[in-house]
């Protein structure tokens, strides 16, 4: 699995912590979009850039970081295509990916500890979507972008 990461300088450290990470896992590539330093930069650029990779399907997942985690999934929310969840802990990043399909995930650099980060990175990446009634719901958000 190919995952386009990016954060804001509000979360700088925390990508490098869920790329140590996603470094576990042998079949995750990761590709880092920035930023790389803690000057200041707007998260919608960083979530334009995970996101047109989600989109085209040169990556098949993204995870978006800024301070708190709101301002980039919003934004990448409104990116045609994207289901972005923002997880600051495990059983929302379970069922993000079981009932929602979520093919983005946000988290807070200010908000969440390292820990629980890479605890909720376990587990979105190797948790399966189940169908079934939740795609006929996953297939109405996707509806309202039209
Ligand atoms: C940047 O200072 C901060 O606003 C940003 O990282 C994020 O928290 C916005 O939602």
């Amino acid at each position: 699995m190919k995952i386009t990461i990016g954060s804001d300088h509000g979360a700088v450290e925390l990508k490098d912590e869920v790329k140590k990470v996603l470094a576990e896992f042998d079949d995750v590539e990761v590709k880092d979009v920035g930023t790389f330093d803690t000057t200041s930069v707007d998260y919608p650029d960083i979530a334009e850039k995970v996101c047109a990779d989600v989109v085209s399907g040169e990556s098949e997942r993204g995870i978006v970081l800024c301070g708190t985690g709101i301002g980039i999934s919003i934004a990448a929310n409104k990116i045609h295509g994207i289901r972005c969840a923002l997880c600051n802990d495990v059983y929302s990043a379970r069922m993000s990916r079981e009932h929602n399909d979520a093919n983005v995930l946000a988290m807070g650099g200010r908000v969440i500890g390292f820990g629980p980060a890479g605890e909720i990175v376990r587990v979105w990446i190797t948790t399966d979507f189940v169908g079934e009634r939740h795609e006929r719901r996953v297939n109405k958000i996707m509806a309202l972008e039209k």
